[in-house]
């Protein structure tokens, strides 16, 4: 049964009566309601420039809702499965920030795998958090790093009985889910708040076709990318959040110092106006992108030297499950990379993947695609095929190292701690006072207080020629031939560190 009461925008319904009621605005923001004409303000036209608003009367405070923006916050929680939601302007990456510091006060420990994004690792910079990594299971035919298995993170909740949180990812970028619920219940069973990356899970509280999301599992708090997955605009992401476990007013508190006092209200709009669309229509909508990817699949399936990642394999390799509305393909087999495929996909065929992998490559399905969009797809594999297949030998097979490099102090306590600049290759045996990782996906290949190793260094460099887009946290140096270490005679290590 759908609750009509969804089809409300409160705030979205407030902006536009805002925006049209002549109003004489003395605040900011400066562009006045689009009276300012400039280039962009002539394309998009006013109307955009309408639903600009910064907090006017009316239209609520997101810092401390009590209005529209609240109702919209309910709206949502009630439409995600959640007691509680909070608007996020900036992204998953603000949501995971306060999440992390929100729940853990410095030196608390929080179990988490070591694929986590790299906000995580900032989260515990800014809480002083200490990490209990897992490793999460990797493939090394694909050359990917999956979910983490029931038995290695109860092991890590038995090891660590003081530990104060556990982190999980719901589904990895490649779509790879853990057993959340199973994990969920036992690490309640030992008090631990358990807090869900969702950037990419959106969709799964609108589809009983796709895995569960963190909320219906049980899991205390999770951010989630609406804009990724389900229709809202880039960096309009939400908190979600069930139960006793979360601390409101710390939250709260902690997403004020993190969020600008001028949030978007066109963010917000478009969260309010994307959970109506997902609420109504995305249950059928979802189903109908699951056939349209099945048919894909089994076209992509029938090419030479393509092979399609799907959940049966997956499965097979002991994944608990798979967010079918992820497109995998493996194309090594036809002598190209994935970063060579990814390329040639915008560059030949006006195609825009997702990311690419050494050995393969990812597309993001959503309500917003389209048959025909899939059917390129399609054909530009078939092209890449005649073209390349045979024609080239097999890409050798690249040694897939997942990086688990050993900690030796907590992230915090490397990050502010004295730093040389040194060559990578004389890094070695040195604890990094950084961390350096390839974007996308964004997950640290080093992170500060790791040591570094000869296949931490190997890594850099490989995916530095393969064209992957490396990036360093602190020193946004993209060239990456410098590598920030912790000057270790100069430093005095925290003495209340564990590690
Ligand atoms: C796994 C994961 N977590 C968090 C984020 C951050 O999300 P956002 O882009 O909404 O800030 C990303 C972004 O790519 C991600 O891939």
């Amino acid at each position: 049964m759908r609750d009509p009461k969804q089809k409300n925008t409160p705030f979205f319904t407030k902006l536009k009566e805002y925006g049209n009621s002549r109003v004489a605005p003395f605040d900011v923001p400066g562009h006045k309601l689009g009276r300012i004409e400039n280039d962009m303000q002539k394309y998009v036209g006013k109307k955009l420039y309408l639903l600009d608003a910064n907090s006017p009367v009316g239209l609520d405070h997101l810092n401390y809702p009590t209005g529209v923006i609240n109702e919209a916050q309910g709206l949502m929680a009630e439409a995600m499965s959640a007691d509680r939601s909070y608007f996020l302007t900036n992204g998953t990456t603000t949501g995971i920030l306060a999440m992390v510091m929100s729940v853990c006060k410095a030196n608390d420990k929080i179990i988490l795998p070591r694929n986590v994004h790299k906000s995580v690792i900032n989260g515990l910079i800014l809480s002083g958090a200490m990490p209990i990594f897992i490793k999460p299971n990797i493939d090394e035919l694909v050359g990917i790093a999956n979910d983490v298995s029931f038995d290695i993170v109860k092991k890590a909740i038995d090891d660590n009985p003081d530990a104060k949180a556990i982190f999980l990812i719901n589904p990895t970028y490649f779509g790879v889910v853990s057993d959340i619920k199973r994990i969920t219940d036992y690490a309640h069973t030992h008090n631990l708040v358990v807090m869900v990356d969702e950037a990419h899970g959106a969709q799964f509280y609108f589809s009983h076709r796709l895995p569960l999301g963190a909320m219906e599992a049980g899991a205390d708090i999770s951010a989630t990318s609406m804009h990724k997955t389900a229709g809202s605009l880039t960096q309009s992401s939400v908190i979600l959040t069930k139960g006793e476990r979360i601390d409101h007013q710390r939250l709260r508190a902690t997403l004020n110092m993190l969020q600008s006092t001028s949030p978007s209200s066109l963010l917000m709009a478009s969260l309010d106006v994307a959970r109506k669309t997902m609420y109504f229509e995305g249950k059928t909508r979802v189903t109908n992108i699951l056939k349209l990817a099945k048919i894909a699949r089994e076209k992509l399936k029938t090419i030479p030297g393509i092979s399609v990642i799907d959940k049966d394999y997956l499965l097979n390799q002991g994944c608990f499950d798979y967010d079918e509305t992820k497109l995998m393909v493996k194309v090594s087999d036809l002598g190209l990379s994935g970063f060579d495929v990814y390329q040639m996909m915008k560059k030949n065929y006006n195609i825009q993947l997702e990311l690419a992998e050494s050995h393969m490559i990812l597309c993001v399905l959503t309500i917003g695609t389209t048959k025909q969009d899939l059917e390129r797809l399609v054909i530009a594999f078939r092209k890449l095929s005649e073209k390349y297949f045979k024609s080239r030998d097999k890409l050798p097979k690249i040694e897939f190292r997942y990086q688990f490099p050993e900690p030796y102090a907590r992230p915090r306590d490397a990050y502010h701690a004295p730093k040389n600049l040194v060559k990578l290759e004389d890094a070695v045996d040195e604890i990094s006072a950084e961390s350096i990782m390839i974007y996308p996906p964004g997950i640290p290949i080093i992170i500060p207080g790791e040591v570094i190793t000869e296949d931490v260094v190997k890594d850099i460099k490989f995916y530095k020629e393969k064209g992957g887009a490396l990036q360093s946290d602190i020193d946004n140096d993209t060239d990456i031939d410098y590598v920030q270490i912790v000057d270790k005679e100069n430093w005095i290590k925290y003495e209340g560190d564990l590690i």
